[in-house]
């Protein structure tokens, strides 16, 4: 396609998509910026892709949190880590909603955070031995968190989690579940994250998950992941 037609249309579906979050962003819960442009990732994670991805998937997240919320007043002082937290304790009939929405909204504001343009991070020296530590070298982790999410089945997410005493151990949860919920007993903070639906690599790889896993390297902010696990 014409590269001045493929702009043209990525505009207007960016013009359109921001006309409809004005229209329903009402709520507590607000969709955070890009930390960079929407093309910052390329040739890794296309600009298309990352709009869409932000824009449309991300949006929906929030404005659907939002609207699960908006009968219950009581809980619009919450923080999205304590609602994950405590899904348990809110009304049966808005846990659903709040799982899916919560942890879309929690998941991707931290997938924006620990990404960055290609070349602009290196790994700590801290990071770097703690992660030869405990998987022996970053090969090795390397493979074992690909492996984790080409291995998720259907949609969800890969998690490098740090436990209090110091340990690293990678983890996948699917849809838009994660660590918070009471439903897991992951321990820890995660510090890097990959999210493996389809809506994050379609466009580029098609069904080839492996090589947006793969491609994803490039693009890790490793300063942010230092900064997440104290290193
Ligand atoms: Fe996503």
């Amino acid at each position: 396609m014409n590269r001045l037609v493929k702009n043209a249309i990525i505009a207007l579906y960016s013009l359109i998509l921001m006309a409809l979050s004005t229209g329903f962003a009402f709520g507590q819960h607000k969709l955070p910026e890009l930390p960079y442009k929407y093309n910052a990732l390329e040739p890794y994670i296309d600009s298309t892709t990352m709009l869409i991805h932000h824009t449309g998937h991300h949006q929906a997240y929030v404005n659907n949190l939002n609207k699960a919320l908006e009968q219950y007043p009581q809980y619009h002082s919450w923080s999205v880590d304590e609602l994950l937290l405590k899904l348990n304790s809110l009304p049966e009939e808005i846990q659903t909603a709040v799982r899916n929405n919560g942890g879309g909204h929690y998941n991707h504001t931290l997938f924006w955070e620990i990404m960055g343009p290609a070349g602009s991070s290196t790994m700590s020296p801290a990071l770097e031995s703690a992660i030869i530590q405990y998987f022996g070298s970053i090969d090795r982790f390397k493979e074992e968190f690909e492996k984790a999410a080409v291995g998720r089945f259907g949609s969800g997410w890969v998690w490098l989690l740090k436990k209090e005493n110091g340990t690293l151990y990678i983890e996948s949860t699917p849809n838009q579940d994660n660590m918070l919920m009471p439903y897991y007993k992951l321990e820890g903070t995660p510090i890097l994250a990959l999210d493996v639906w389809e809506h994050a690599y379609y466009l580029k790889y098609q069904s080839k998950r492996g090589g947006y896993v793969k491609a994803f390297w490039n693009v890790v902010n490793w300063n942010k992941v230092a900064e997440l696990g104290g290193y």
